[in-house]
């Protein structure tokens, strides 16, 4: 199973400044959650960000220029490389842009999070992607100071699930 896991503005925005632009208490529970006990790939620069592997979790960061190697941290070339990597086990995709859109055509199930803000000067934007390919179901909407949404978009048919080494 591959899983793809983002928040993003109203205007599409993930990233602001090698951030993510928001600080929403409770709002990374579900993420903890889904991926824990799992493998989580993510972008050199999101991993960078956060610093270290994640508990309780494989990391494996999609890098071309750097090598990251550990204890549950490994380092893959590309997202197909990183699902073969995985060896069967559960994948979610954690970003950034380059990495969601490679990882796209594999997701059986993406998880978005719409965040009830509209950022101007984000700098980074999750891919446009072709929401016939999905069945959307809307889940809680929470949060206090700023609201958020539980949405998740479960694939129609995944033609090229094939293509998975
Ligand atoms: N809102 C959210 O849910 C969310 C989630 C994740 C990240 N973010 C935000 O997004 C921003 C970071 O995203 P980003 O897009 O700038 O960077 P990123 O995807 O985290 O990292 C980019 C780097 O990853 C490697 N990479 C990415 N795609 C690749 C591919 N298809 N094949 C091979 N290597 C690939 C490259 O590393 P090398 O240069 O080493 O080859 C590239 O320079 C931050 O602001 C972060 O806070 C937000």
């Amino acid at each position: 199973m591959v899983g793809l896991i983002v928040a993003r503005s109203k205007n599409n925005v993930i990233g602001r400044n090698g951030e993510i632009p928001w600080k929403i208490k409770g709002e990374q529970k579900q993420f903890r959650e889904l991926t824990t006990g799992h493998v989580v790939v993510m972008g050199r620069r999101s991993y960078e960000e956060i610093g270290h592997p994640l508990p309780n979790r494989k990391t494996i960061v999609i890098s071309k220029s750097k090598r990251y190697e550990g204890e549950n941290l490994q380092t893959a070339g590309s997202v197909e490389e990183a699902i073969a990597l995985a060896n069967g086990e559960d994948v979610y995709i954690a970003g950034g842009y380059g990495v969601y859109r490679e990882a796209m055509p594999f997701a059986d199930v993406m998880y978005i999070t719409e965040v009830d803000l509209e950022i101007p000067d984000g700098d980074v934007f999750f891919p446009a992607f072709d929401a016939d390919d999905f069945t959307m179901t809307t889940g809680e909407t929470l949060g206090d100071e700023v609201r958020y949404t539980r949405t998740v978009y479960t694939r129609r048919t995944n033609k090229n699930k094939e293509k998975i080494p």
